[in-house]
């Protein structure tokens, strides 16, 4: 399992020695935390975004009038439509209630009330798009497209998540350590680092902890991370609402553990389909990427640029089975990563370069828990 070749001049890979290493010890902890996350008998599951709130059934449509310069790779034919399978999820990597209203003050092992929320995630698999991939999903070639409810990843790249990775491993599953050279000098840590952690906590506590979200259908999605659009160009996604979903809001606490699952079956019991708008930024040769190119090997970086429509997708309604047990086990086996891509939108940066080996390893670890 090696990272491919990079096609792209957009990249800038400081050490790729190092950032090999970096990639195969993420890969084994992956595997290690699923392990110790899920002994036998427990069925093992996702690495991360074990929790579903369901699968739905979708089409996925090129916009007819789709500006001809961004007629590239998944959206080269106006018109063309596909057939889809989305997995909304939490990014949380314990499946858990969908708010944390009560936590153990450390200091005086009190409960105390809180009110936290975790990132959103929804999965998107074109299916059957022809081309060439970068990766096939069990022989068919389908274009996924991973996204979470911010624009920014909370982690910057390879090195943090490993950084991450070994704290979670070491201290069962709480990353309280990975802050700590905030408040401890540590002289293992560079300056650069140390802001990039602070970057990390204020999209924990201001972005993720403070996002309230009612209803998986009714927000919009990010990839956060970005991929090639063509060989000359750049793009990041992001899906949106066509209009507003109700429930809008939360129900009041004490908050049931599966909220977001009961709201996405009510919302999928009623009548008349549901449309997101699929947008991108695209960005070329041209534009500045900063030093060591930041807004592409930086996955904590925002893009101001605009977000231009080019696809939409339907969810047709009803769709009473989503909540079924067959459902549940059909959605459990899918596997979704970036690289399950047209060569034309592989992934690119640091984070996604560690993607690659990290989601196959997780997938196939639960994969082979299930035939055992
Ligand atoms: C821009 C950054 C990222 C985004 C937007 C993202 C989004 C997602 C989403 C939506 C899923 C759920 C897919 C599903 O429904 O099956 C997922 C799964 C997963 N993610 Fe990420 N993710 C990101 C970065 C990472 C990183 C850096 C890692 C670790 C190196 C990671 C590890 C995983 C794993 C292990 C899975 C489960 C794979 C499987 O077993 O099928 N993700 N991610």
């Amino acid at each position: 399992m090696t990272t491919p070749a990079s096609r792209c001049p957009f990249e800038h890979i400081q050490n790729p020695d190092l950032e090999a290493e970096q990639i195969a010890e993420t890969t084994e902890i992956t595997v290690k935390l699923l392990d110790k996350r899920y002994p036998p008998p427990k069925q093992i599951l996702r690495g991360v975004h074990p929790k579903s709130h369901g699968c739905v059934k979708a089409t996925f449509t090129i916009n007819c009038d789709i500006p001809p310069d961004l007629q590239v790779g998944l959206f080269a034919e106006p018109g063309k439509q596909f057939d889809a399978v989305i997995r909304f999820s939490n990014a949380s990597a314990l499946v858990e209630p969908d708010t944390t209203e009560t936590e153990i003050d450390p200091r005086t092992n009190e409960v105390v009330e809180v009110d936290k929320q975790g990132s959103r995630g929804m999965a998107i698999k074109v299916l059957n798009v022809g081309g060439e991939v970068l990766t096939d999903d069990n022989g068919a070639h389908n274009q996924d497209f991973l996204m979470i409810n911010q624009q920014m990843f909370a982690f910057a790249n390879t090195e943090d998540y490993l950084r991450l990775d070994r704290v979670l491993l070491q201290d069962n599953d709480v990353a309280d350590r990975f802050f700590l050279p905030l408040l401890i000098p540590d002289s293992s840590v560079s300056d650069e680092q140390k802001q990039r952690i602070a970057k990390t906590l204020n999209i924990i506590k201001d972005d993720i902890q403070k996002t309230d979200v009612g209803n998986p259908l009714g927000i919009q999605y990010f990839s956060a991370a970005p991929f090639l659009f063509g060989t000359n160009k750049v793009m990041k996604f992001s899906a949106k609402p066509c209009a507003e979903v109700p429930p809008t809001q939360s129900p009041p606490r004490p908050r049931p553990d599966n909220y977001l699952r009961d709201a996405l079956t009510g919302t999928m019991n009623e009548k008349d389909p549901l449309h997101f708008d699929f947008m991108l930024q695209v960005r070329s040769e041209s534009c500045d990427f900063g030093p060591d190119n930041e807004f592409i090997e930086n996955a904590s970086s925002k893009w101001e640029d605009e977000f231009i429509s080019v696809a939409k997708i339907t969810i047709p309604r009803p769709q009473p089975e989503v909540d079924s047990e067959e459902n549940k086990v059909h959605c459990e086996k899918l596997a979704f990563t970036p690289w399950h891509s047209l060569v034309e939108h592989q992934p690119i940066g640091s984070i996604n370069r560690l993607r690659k080996d990290v989601y196959e390893a997780s997938a196939k670890h639960r994969e082979a828990s299930v035939s055992k």
